[in-house]
């Protein structure tokens, strides 16, 4: 057999971006696995090649870019290149001109994927779009997890697409309206992922909060009530979910996360800025005052839950007065951790077409600094907090830093480092106390 007869159904998925994307190449590998193809472990032997890309900030698009170059050998060498993911009209636009991408299928078309690969097979010129509007929840199809990687952590999307319309946002475009998953079908799988050995599940969607699901009785079940049903359903795994808006997070969820041990103690709540006058052009809808009476309602009810964000700098029109408002929010809140971004107009986003990218890049940089700096002190605060507790740690793997210690996280999501001993394994809970911390790290030993 030549080199090509044995790579011929040979697939490979590069992923960029966030967990979403992750999440949804397990779903075109379970689909691409049933219809025949296998695959590969190496990027080199594939003979499809899927990039499933990332469109959030023009950094994204232009690591895919850089990546693109460095294997167009094997496109010259008879690969096919598939983007697949999240990418905006004008990056594809660049892909085509550049001639760097066969064919480009968007988030709710995957299941045409192994007819678009046949069809291209023979048709070996021109660049090939599949667009499907109608959304697809993808209920009933097994997203492939890779056993062999001994993972005792895994995620599941529960929404797909949003409807928040964020000025900012290009995800509504790449990903179109939210559609949310059948609850039957996601307790089906949390139970396949605890029987296959996962002790931890995080619930993915762009906005969690926004789940509903329109029972035959006309009940509408909504995120609380799917909260419920998980912890209830199976106790001994752990549940966490992301990504939550502040607009949409209900009382109920609050209650539901302190009512149930196995759902974990974290809420990720992106407040993206600090200053009304900023949220309002955001779109987010709500102020500042609202976000802070959620934190309040969350301290109160969940006293030991952890607290991070998303914050964006240099939006249309940030002045100063709006950067330390942001500021003030933060050391208000004293999050323990967060993401942050300096604004990247995206193309087609309201943002991007009516509102002036008028914040010079290098103040963007010196406000992101201040905001990084300012988390870093706040995490330090935040982690102190934990000296001499007990935290009830998942064993992830082995430290990447010192191999006879575990790593794994306490409920709160923060990372939890200790020495190995030789009756504890990967998947177990174990009780660790806190001896040290970092920003980043709490660093222990077990009891
Ligand atoms: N520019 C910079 N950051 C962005 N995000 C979303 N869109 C943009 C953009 N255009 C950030 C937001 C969001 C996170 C996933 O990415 O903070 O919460
Ligand atoms: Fe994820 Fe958004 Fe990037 Fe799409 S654009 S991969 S949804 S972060």
């Amino acid at each position: 057999m030549n080199k090509d007869d044995s790579t011929i159904n040979k697939f490979y998925i590069k992923n960029y971006g966030c967990q979403m994307n992750v999440s949804d190449s397990e779903i075109v590998s379970s689909i691409l696995l049933k219809n025949g193809y296998s695959l590969s472990e190496n990027i080199k032997d594939a003979k499809i090649i899927f990039f499933n890309s990332c469109s959030i900030r023009k950094k994204s698009e232009l690591t895919i870019i850089n990546q693109l170059n460095k294997f167009e050998h094997l496109k010259k060498n008879g690969s096919l290149f598939g983007m697949i993911g999240c990418f905006s009209k004008e990056f594809k636009e660049y892909l085509l001109n550049k001639n760097k991408i066969d064919f480009f299928i968007n988030p709710n078309s995957y299941k045409k994927i192994p007819n678009i690969i046949s069809y291209r097979s023979y048709k070996k010129k021109n660049t090939d779009f599949f667009f499907d509007k109608k959304k697809e929840s993808y209920d009933n199809i097994y997203p492939y997890k890779n056993l062999y990687e001994k993972k005792v952590t895994t995620f599941l999307s529960i929404t797909r697409g949003c409807n928040n319309m964020c000025t900012f946002c290009i995800v509504p475009f790449t990903r179109g309206r939210e559609i949310s998953n059948n609850p039957d079908f996601i307790i089906k799988e949390c139970t396949r992922l605890y029987t296959l050995g996962y002790k931890e599940i995080t619930l993915l969607g762009q906005n969690v909060d926004s789940y509903k699901w329109k029972q035959k009785n006309n009940f509408v079940l909504n995120f609380s009530h799917l909260l419920e049903k998980l912890a209830k359903n199976i106790p001994d795994i752990r549940i966490r979910f992301t990504t939550s808006n502040p607009h949409d997070m209900s009382d109920d969820v609050i209650e539901i996360i302190s009512k149930y041990e196995n759902i974990c103690n974290h809420i990720h709540l992106p407040v993206q800025s600090g200053s009304n006058k900023i949220l309002k052009l955001m779109n987010r809808k709500y102020s500042k005052e609202d976000y802070l009476l959620l934190i309040n309602k969350i301290r109160k009810i969940i006293p030991n839950c952890s607290i991070s964000h998303d914050i964006m700098v240099g939006f249309c029109n940030e002045e100063e007065k709006d950067h330390l408002d942001t500021i003030d929010l933060m050391n208000k809140i004293k999050y323990n951790y967060g993401y942050m971004f300096s604004y990247s107009p995206r193309p087609g986003t309201y943002a991007y077409n009516k509102l002036v990218n008028n914040v010079p890049d290098h103040i963007k940089k010196r406000r992101l600094q201040e905001i990084i700096n300012l988390q870093n002190k706040h995490s330090l605060y935040r982690m102190n907090k934990f000296l001499n507790k007990k935290q009830k740690v998942l064993i992830e793997g082995s430290s990447k830093k010192n191999n006879k210690h575990w790593y794994g996280r306490n409920q709160q999501n923060l990372v939890v480092v200790f020495p190995k001993n030789l009756y504890t394994k990967i998947g177990d809970l174990v009780s660790v106390k806190v001896k040290r911390v970092t920003s980043a790290t709490l660093i222990g030993y077990m009891i």
